[in-house]
């Protein structure tokens, strides 16, 4: 298999015992190699090969926020690897009751292989999360000399959404090759829904730039990423890319290659939103939901529609969404049914990358695993 020739085991040995909390954290290279991984690990699936690299292993995932795609995804990955996936309802947890992040790693560490957590809902929490529960799985593997890899793998965050962004880079290289001259429109878009999360803009802005994209966010006032997201994009887009920020679709759209228009909450109303998840009062989080939603509902025009699909590339930039998508609202069903079956391939993506960081993260010598695996299947043949 070519793809899999092309792997460089130098560059698997790098990524070996690691984990993904936000793609800033990782090199380009690194992220290359995953991508690369990810490109193999799906060629196995396509020919039927089996990926059995991590059998009778328990792989984790906690999830603080709803889930559809990343949950099944976390579950095909683990499944296709020969791991035997559990899918927690944070709530469920004593997380609860206040047993702290690091508490649950080291309880979670002991018998686990690896760990997904989704925890995207509040302002300054999640990724901080993520890292305690990493301390808390690495301390206690170290206290007792036990040579378990367990990669974490952040599912979802207040910051990124890094298995989303490297699906989305995994597929946006499946069009257009290189990204490099290629122009990005990551939008804001009107929901009626609910104040989702920033992560995935912020995730598309840092990761894109990187590579080489020539990135334009788009929101209306009051609608602005963290600026750590922001400051890292335009230092990403120094290498190559660009980055820019304007507050008018029609702007971002025209001449885009590629379009992301998705809802997230107003920023004042994410920040407001953390104090009162501190104080644990469920009224005014509700109130500040329905205020989230009355913001939003000023800018009903901000909907990706055959008019501004008309003002891209060609006038048939590719139409991308992490989804799920609010039809009617940030999108028309005319344009999402013409590309109904590009998301789905989209979103198929995220199976591959995650496998890619367990595999990764957890197998030695991983270009002969998986040489003996093609090999042995073709024996069989
Ligand atoms: N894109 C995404 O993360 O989807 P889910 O919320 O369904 O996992």
């Amino acid at each position: 298999m070519q793809l899999l020739e092309s792997l460089d085991q130098a560059r698997l040995d790098a990524v070996f015992g690691q984990s993904l909390l936000l793609t800033q954290d990782w090199s380009v290279e690194e992220l290359d190699t995953i991508r690369d991984l990810a490109r193999v690990l799906a060629e196995f699936d396509r020919q039927g090969l089996k990926a059995p690299l991590c059998e009778h292993e328990l792989a984790w995932a906690v999830f603080f926020d709803q889930s559809t795609r990343t949950k099944s995804a976390w579950a095909g990955a683990a499944s296709r690897l020969g791991m035997h996936p559990v899918i927690v309802d944070g709530s469920s947890t004593q997380v609860s009751h206040g047993e702290t992040a690091i508490e649950t790693g080291a309880m979670l560490g002991m018998n686990a292989h690896a760990m997904g957590i989704r925890h995207d809902l509040i302002l300054g929490e999640g990724n901080t999360f993520i890292r305690d529960i990493k301390k808390g799985i690495d301390d206690y593997l170290d206290a007792t000399d036990d040579s378990r890899r367990v990669p974490i793998v952040n599912l979802q965050c207040d910051i990124d959404h890094p298995t989303q962004s490297m699906a989305d880079l995994l597929w946006m290289e499946e069009n257009f090759g290189d990204l490099a001259g290629k122009k990005i429109a990551m939008t804001w878009a009107y929901s009626p829904s609910y104040a989702k999360p920033l992560s995935v803009p912020q995730g598309i802005i840092t990761l894109m730039t990187r590579f080489g994209a020539d990135v334009t966010l788009a929101h209306p006032p009051g609608y602005q990423l963290m600026d750590e997201c922001v400051s890292a994009a335009e230092s990403n887009a120094g290498g190559g890319g660009s980055f820019r920020v304007v507050d008018d679709m029609d702007e971002a759209f025209q001449d885009a290659d590629i379009v992301y228009p998705k809802s997230w909450g107003a920023y004042d109303l994410m920040l407001e939103r953390v104090d009162a998840n501190a104080a644990g009062d469920k009224a005014e989080m509700a109130n500040i939901e329905q205020k989230a939603l009355e913001r939003n509902a000023m800018h009903t025009d901000w909907i990706c529609d055959e008019r501004r699909m008309g003002l891209t590339s060609g006038g048939d930039a590719l139409y991308m969404h992490c989804l799920p998508a609010d039809i009617g609202a940030e999108v028309t069903p005319g344009v999402m049914s013409k590309h109904t079956v590009n998301v789905a391939r989209e979103a198929n993506w995220k199976v591959y990358v995650v496998m890619a960081l367990l595999a990764g993260g957890k197998v030695p010598d991983l270009k002969s695993a998986l040489h003996t695996l093609a090999n042995e299947a073709q024996d069989q043949i």
